[in-house]
């Protein structure tokens, strides 16, 4: 696929995702074959301040690869300034942000908020491609619509393509329906049957295996799939679908070993790249994301909950991987999990927070 003059491979995106897509992330699902990553949105306005905040997630990627830094925000001068500091640090995109649903994003009228003011949203749109070489594609994400009254996602793609967006990337909800209820395939379609050919469209929403991936793009003839929740602890979707693309056969799920690899991969990153500070925070993470559905990863995730330094954290999760190798060895591939011993609300709360399941409870607060 290519976005402007920028080609991209085939293979899923890594959607941007608070709190998520950092460095470590992105680099883990690049190696296992996303064809492009995003950063999470950065607030123009943080980032223009010079807020150290959004400024130190502005990493660029390893190794070279092209990448997309998302920005948000409402006035296009700041937002145009945003893209030239993404471009300073080496995006090959930038990416701008129209479908947040979360209400500290909307209450300033940025976001999904902009689905309602398409008139500023192009504007902002023809400041930043103004703002950029020619060489770096602006494009857009989007929802389906503001509500089930306003699906105006065809119509609003079409206004950001004329004033220079050179991909749209379609989430197929409406923003009252935050991460709830079932996604409008019909939506992507449409923005698709509306856009000219070579402006990609990239479907987006609740793709969570190959059997989903191939779904969407059969329904919706999108040319590009965008995967976000479902990659946290399994960058090997990204790995299946780029084998389906490439026309061979999906590999068999990872083995423990590929999996304590691929985990120690990212933990390592998170060491080496996390803010000093958050590197216990964004361990846990790791932990809780590849432990989930394996034997007694319940378990260890409580006991994750008790560690306060980072080089605990590695050997815990070295030490529940090991177990799995034996297990597995007893077992064959049998590691789902057995029922979990009863928490209480506050471990299921850590616990559903850790595995970033805050926005299934609460869709409209990313
Ligand atoms: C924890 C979390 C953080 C998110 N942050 C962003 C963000 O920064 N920018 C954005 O455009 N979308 C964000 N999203 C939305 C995702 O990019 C994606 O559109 C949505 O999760 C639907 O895709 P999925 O079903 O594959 O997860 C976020 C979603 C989640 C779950």
């Amino acid at each position: 696929m290519r976005i402007g003059d920028v080609d991209i491979g085939s293979g899923a995106l890594l959607a941007p995702m608070e709190a998520v897509t950092d460095l470590a992330f992105r680099t883990v699902c690049e190696e296992q074959g996303a064809a492009l990553t995003f950063t999470e949105f950065l607030s123009a306005q943080a980032l223009t301040r010079g807020a150290v905040k959004a400024t130190g997630r502005m990493w660029a990627s390893l190794g070279g690869r092209r990448f997309a830094v998302q920005v948000f925000g409402r006035e296009p001068e700041v937002l145009a300034r945003a893209a030239q500091m993404a471009a300073d640090i080496g995006a090959s995109i930038v990416d701008i942000n129209m479908g947040c649903p979360a209400r500290k994003v909307t209450a300033g009228l940025c976001g999904s908020a902009l689905m309602r003011e398409p008139d500023l949203a192009a504007r902002i749109v023809d400041a930043v491609r103004a703002a950029l070489p020619a060489s770096i594609p602006v494009t857009v994400k989007q929802r389906a619509g503001w509500d089930d009254l306003s699906l105006n996602a065809a119509g609003f793609a079409r206004r950001m393509v004329d004033a220079g967006a050179a991909l749209v990337t379609v989430h197929g909800r409406t923003r009252s329906q935050g991460f709830a209820g079932t996604v409008r395939l019909a939506s992507i379609a449409e923005v698709r049957a509306t856009l000219p050919r070579h402006i990609p469209v990239v479907g987006n929403g609740d793709v969570k295996s190959v059997a989903d991936y191939l779904d969407m793009k059969r329904a919706t003839n999108c040319d590009a799939v965008m995967i976000g929740r479902a990659c946290r602890g399994n960058p090997w979707l990204f790995r299946d679908v780029r084998a389906i693309e490439e026309g061979k056969p999906v590999p068999a799920p990872p083995s423990i070993t590929e999996r304590r690899v691929v985990w120690r991969r990212h933990a390592d990153l998170v060491v080496e790249y996390a803010a000093p500070k958050m590197a216990l925070h964004e361990l846990r993470k790791t932990l809780a994301w590849y432990s989930r559905g394996l034997f007694s990863g319940a378990e260890l995730r409580h006991r994750c909950f008790a560690e306060t330094n980072p080089s605990a954290l590695l050997d815990l999760g070295e030490g529940f991987f090991a177990r799995l190798a034996v297990r597995e060895a007893s077992h064959g591939s049998d590691l789902g999990e057995p029922p979990s011993p009863p928490e209480t609300k506050c471990q299921e709360r850590h616990a559903r927070h850790l595995l970033g399941r805050a926005e299934e409870r609460e869709p409209c607060d990313v």
